[in-house]
């Protein structure tokens, strides 16, 4: 607990650019969380770093991810929006975990091992190691749930392991997470292979609507969506092109299912792709103008990124300094 709520953690890579999955499938959902829980959103650039980046590029993206949340409805004074890189304790905490985690359960983690398939020339040691970080993350501030997609489970069972062990060995220090499971948002799937989750990996750019994209590459890539021969307007598993194209004009508009398939009734695969692509646009620009606005801020956006990070700070300092004290570290003389 804290400030009375419970903590809920997420951190993002900036490797990528963020998708229109991403936002309704996520982001849009987690502007209200802040009334119940205490929101703690980082941008893992340490992560980032597990495969080569760009330095300059990795900036750009970080400081670019930071304003999307911020532009999409995160309250900066309400959540704390933050560089993980900023806030030592994450690698300090990282090395007392690394001391109580063992190299059979790194070995199993699957994504470790599509990585180094992937990345064969830089199997390095942190990329071995993500999962720690990824645990000290979420024990640093003694968060109580996080929400994860599929991909990230086994990471977070790692990271109850770990609390555990060291609960068992020290008494209660940390906190154990659990998955977060609330509203769920829209899961919007791949514009190129609608049985494929969107993402901002994709290779193929067309697959995916940035949250960046101008209108016209929005009405182009939505025009090129696949769909299927049924010609028929309806939202089924059988058709799963038309039924992502009719979930993102749902979840866009806020109208059910029902109410779409009854308006596009007797119309072509044209105006449905018309009509999903007029309401994205009426999504991301204003989004876009926000994100704008924050950037042309920079004194503002700095003195946030500042604060919060002295205020991650301090929360994750009252954690390190028990952990610390628990394992055997001199205090620290005042
Ligand atoms: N590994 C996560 C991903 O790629 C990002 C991440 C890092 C994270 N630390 C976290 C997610 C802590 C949740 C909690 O998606």
């Amino acid at each position: 607990m804290m400030n009375g709520k419970k903590v809920l953690f997420s951190g993002m890579q900036a490797t990528g650019n963020l998708t229109l999955g991403n936002y309704l499938g996520a982001l849009k959902n987690w502007v209200t969380l802040n009334e119940e829980y205490e929101c703690f959103y980082s941008v893992v650039d340490m992560h980032s770093i597990t495969v080569r980046q760009d330095p300059a590029t990795l900036r750009k993206r970080a400081r670019k991810l930071l304003t999307i949340y911020i532009a999409a409805g995160l309250d900066p004074e309400k959540n704390c929006i933050y560089y993980q890189s900023h806030v030592s304790g994450h690698a300090e905490l990282m090395w007392i975990l690394n001391c109580f985690t063992y190299m059979g359960e790194l070995n199993r983690m699957t994504q470790f091992k599509d990585k180094a398939a992937k990345h064969a020339d830089n199997i390095n040691a942190g990329l071995f190691t993500y999962p720690v970080l990824m645990a000290a993350d979420i024990l640093l501030y003694q968060t109580d749930v996080v929400p994860v997609g599929i991909d990230q489970m086994q990471h977070l069972e790692i990271t109850r392991d770990i609390a555990e062990r060291f609960n068992n060995l020290y008494g209660d220090v940390f906190t154990i997470p659990e998955a977060y499971v609330g509203k769920v948002g829209a899961k919007i799937m791949s514009l190129q292979d609608p049985t494929k989750k969107m993402s901002k990996s994709d290779e193929n750019p067309n697959a995916s609507i940035y949250l960046m994209d101008d209108a016209d590459t929005v009405a182009r890539k939505c025009r090129r969506a696949v769909t299927d021969s049924e010609g028929v307007i309806l939202y089924r598993d059988e058709q799963p092109g038309v039924k992502n194209l009719l979930s993102i004009y749902c979840a866009c508009t806020g109208k059910q299912p029902e109410d779409a398939v009854r308006e596009f009734d007797g119309q072509g695969y044209g105006a449905l792709k018309d009509a999903v692509a007029e309401t994205v646009n009426a999504v991301l620009q204003p989004l876009q103008a926000e994100v704008a606005r924050i950037e042309q801020d920079k004194a503002w956006l700095d003195s946030i990124i500042k604060n919060n990070a002295e205020k991650a700070q301090y929360f994750a300092n009252k954690t390190l300094r028990k952990v610390q004290k628990k394992v055997g570290f001199p205090e620290r003389p005042r």
